[in-house]
């Protein structure tokens, strides 16, 4: 199976370096071989990546959406634009994708799962929410039976690095993100970082798995972590809590609701103590009860982890079926609920 990889950043290297170095067992998991055969890319390291030797590079991502032998294509170039009409472009093209853009997915998925579901492809996108966690797999296959009443998370890595840094080592705010900026953990634009947009991003989608509704990016209560300070963050352990930036998303008798912002949490919690990049989601299910996932928010590997994970569910399906291409990952609302969504 023949992947087209969009970006040659810190995703994309992380996702051709994993294809590349496990190799042998992602074919035996998936059924088949999987190649990355082309590859957009304009700015990249060859010192970087692995297995570069047999992948066509072209500084143009619309060829290689249009490529007839490319199977999936992989969307890393995060961004509403271009990557929009790359995606939808790949889907009338018959090609499945696989994204970790959530500011796409949360602005144009329901425009883009729609596109897949009249084309017959799947659209998938695990590597969008909380980097390497499964978190998709687990509101769409784990917890399937379940009723879901609410999710809170630490869902972006790069800010819940910044505040433990400022709270541990007493560090400045700029320096610190400077650093998550160095390490990859950043977006390209890091005020979507710190102010909360990301975090509002990933919410949007995983309330909208979660319960069924349209994506509604619009109606999500959203603040980032720029006005606390140093000061707040040491009173808050004076007073035996931590300040974290939290996605909370819940049904109520009105409706739903999705807001993010710092919170003040007692540190004898589990989530109080997750720190640096690390993410944390807790789902409470009507049967399960309270589940929670923990791991890296952001980087390169675990991102990539995700990703690849996309592409083997993919293979995985064309490989028992091959004529079968019912997008079974896609995203598919209830088309019948339409709860009102709103912030605070
Ligand atoms: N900038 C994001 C974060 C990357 O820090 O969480 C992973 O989505």
């Amino acid at each position: 199976m023949k992947v087209g990889l969009l970006g040659l950043g810190t995703v994309g290297g992380g996702t051709l370096n994993v294809l590349h170095r496990n190799a042998a067992e992602i074919s035996r998991r998936a059924g088949r071989d999987i190649v990355v055969s082309h590859a957009a890319a304009r700015d990249y390291n060859p010192d970087d990546l692995e297995g570069l030797a047999n992948v066509r590079i072209s500084d143009d991502a619309f060829a290689v959406v249009r490529d007839p032998e490319v199977d999936i294509v992989v969307e890393l170039i995060g961004g509403y634009s271009p990557a929009r009409e790359l995606v939808l472009e790949a889907i009338e093209n018959g090609k499945h994708v696989v994204t970790a853009n959530k500011a796409l997915i949360a602005l144009h998925g329901n425009e883009i799962f729609k596109a897949a579901q009249d084309k017959g492809v799947t659209v998938a996108f695990e590597a969008a929410v909380a980097g390497g966690i499964p978190i998709i797999k687990a509101l769409r296959e784990g917890l399937a039976a379940n009723h879901i009443e609410w999710i809170a998370g630490i869902i972006n890595g790069t800010g819940n690095f910044i505040l433990t840094e400022m709270r541990d080592k007493g560090r400045d705010f700029a320096d610190v993100l400077k650093e998550a900026q160095e390490l990859g953990y950043a977006e390209a634009d890091p005020t979507f970082d710190v102010e909360g947009i990301d975090a509002a991003h990933k919410l949007t989608i995983l309330a909208s798995l979660a319960f069924g509704i349209p994506l509604q990016f619009d109606s999500c209560y959203t603040e980032g972590i720029t006005r606390v300070e140093r000061q707040d963050v040491e009173y808050a352990e004076e007073l035996g809590y931590r300040i974290k930036h939290l996605g909370v998303t819940r049904r109520t008798q009105e409706g739903v609701e999705l807001r993010v912002h710092p919170t003040l949490i007692p540190e004898r919690r589990l989530i109080a103590n997750v720190d640096g990049v690390m993410n944390a989601v807790l789902v409470k299910g009507d049967a399960v009860g309270s589940t929670l996932y923990y791991g890296a928010g952001a980087g390169s590997l675990p991102t990539a982890s995700a990703v690849v994970a996309d592409i083997i569910d993919i293979a995985r399906t064309l490989t028992t079926d091959p004529g079968n291409r019912v997008p079974h990952l896609a995203f598919q609302p209830d088309e019948l609920s339409d709860l009102p969504v709103q912030g605070m």
